[in-house]
């Protein structure tokens, strides 16, 4: 088995960003030197984005950009020259009590299929 490469030369997605548990994942990988790509539906938003911006390290490597559950292209940009994927997007919320709608049966089923390096 090979070594990984060092965590600095490593990008990380992770979908849903701007979530409860998605927001603790982000700060974790940031402060283990991850370079972090975090899908959010709207970038542009403050209340969505700040407390992400404002995590030590997120300056140097995280970056934020858009996708949606169920608009693949989205998620597949998102995914490029990505060494892992961490994928907590989901439209039910466990905070606010949302049901999960029948179109995502799981979040991971919404992953393309492609090679996340390409
Ligand atoms: N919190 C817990 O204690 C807990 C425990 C066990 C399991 N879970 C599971 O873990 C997952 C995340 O939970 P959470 O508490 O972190 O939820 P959350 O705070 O509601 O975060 C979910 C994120 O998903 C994004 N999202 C929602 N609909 C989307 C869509 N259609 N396309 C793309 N992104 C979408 C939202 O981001 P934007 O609005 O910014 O795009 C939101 O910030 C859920 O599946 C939940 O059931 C949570």
């Amino acid at each position: 088995m090979s070594t990984p490469p060092p965590a600095g030369e490593q990008l990380v997605c992770v979908t849903g960003a701007s979530g409860y548990l998605a927001s603790h994942v982000v700060r974790e990988l940031l402060a283990r030197g991850y370079r972090v790509r975090g899908t959010v539906r709207d970038p542009a938003d403050p209340e969505k984005t700040d407390h992400l911006k404002r995590l030590p390290g997120a300056g140097e490597r995280l970056e934020l950009v858009r996708a949606e559950l169920g608009e693949p292209e989205g998620l597949q940009r998102a995914l490029r020259h990505c060494t892992a994927l961490l994928h907590t997007a989901s439209p039910a919320s466990t905070l606010r009590g949302g049901s999960r709608p029948a179109s995502y049966p799981t979040g991971c089923l919404m992953v393309p299929p492609s090679s996340p390096r390409e």
